[in-house]
């Protein structure tokens, strides 16, 4: 595999960024939502994953105080089951670490067994449920990630 590359995302990368979102969600961010996050959510990281130039896959992780929410994160569906999604949550957690997060939470749709077994091997544990989370009535689990020490980041290949 080439060459990761983790920068801010910009406003060039939204086409590229918007086809993986729809390909990846049944209710897709919409443009307006990532220019929030873009432009003026002071709170939010939001970041571009390419290789050999091509956009593979993206986060945002938003910091409220010392708790981090990661909001989105999704790779290429062209370019699964390689290691990315691991790779870019990784990456996502050492960010984490390094502004200060010390507990990570995230919402991921009940049904999602891709997202749940990746967050699971990383030590997410499942710590409530939003009934009716999704537009189609679906449900969501709360997942959190200590990051105080001793935690297992650098264990998960
Ligand atoms: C969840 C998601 C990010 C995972 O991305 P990914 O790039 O497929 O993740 P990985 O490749 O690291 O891991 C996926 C699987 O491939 C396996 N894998 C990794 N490298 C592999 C390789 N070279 N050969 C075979 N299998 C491999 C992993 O072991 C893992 O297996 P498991 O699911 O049985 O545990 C991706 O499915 C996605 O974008 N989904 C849609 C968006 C989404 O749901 N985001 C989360 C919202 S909360």
């Amino acid at each position: 595999m080439n060459q990761l590359t983790f920068v801010p995302m910009t406003m060039e990368d939204l086409p590229e960024v918007l086809r993986i979102e729809r390909e990846s969600f049944p209710n897709p961010w919409s443009r307006p939502m990532f220019e929030r996050d873009i432009l003026h959510n002071k709170l939010a990281r939001i970041v571009t994953v390419r290789t050999g130039g091509t956009v593979v896959g993206y986060f945002s992780l938003w910091k409220i105080v010392d708790e981090g929410h990661l909001v989105t994160l999704a790779v290429d569906p062209a370019r699964r089951r390689q290691g990315l999604g691991s790779t870019i949550l990784r990456e996502t957690l050492r960010l984490a670490e390094s502004i200060g997060i010390r507990k990570l939470t995230l919402e991921v749709r009940e049904t999602n067994r891709d997202a749940l077994r990746m967050y699971v091997r990383f030590g997410f544990v499942k710590t409530g449920v939003r009934l009716k989370y999704y537009e189609d009535g679906a449900d969501a689990w709360i997942m959190d990630l200590d990051l105080t020490p001793p935690h297992s980041l650098g264990a998960v290949s």
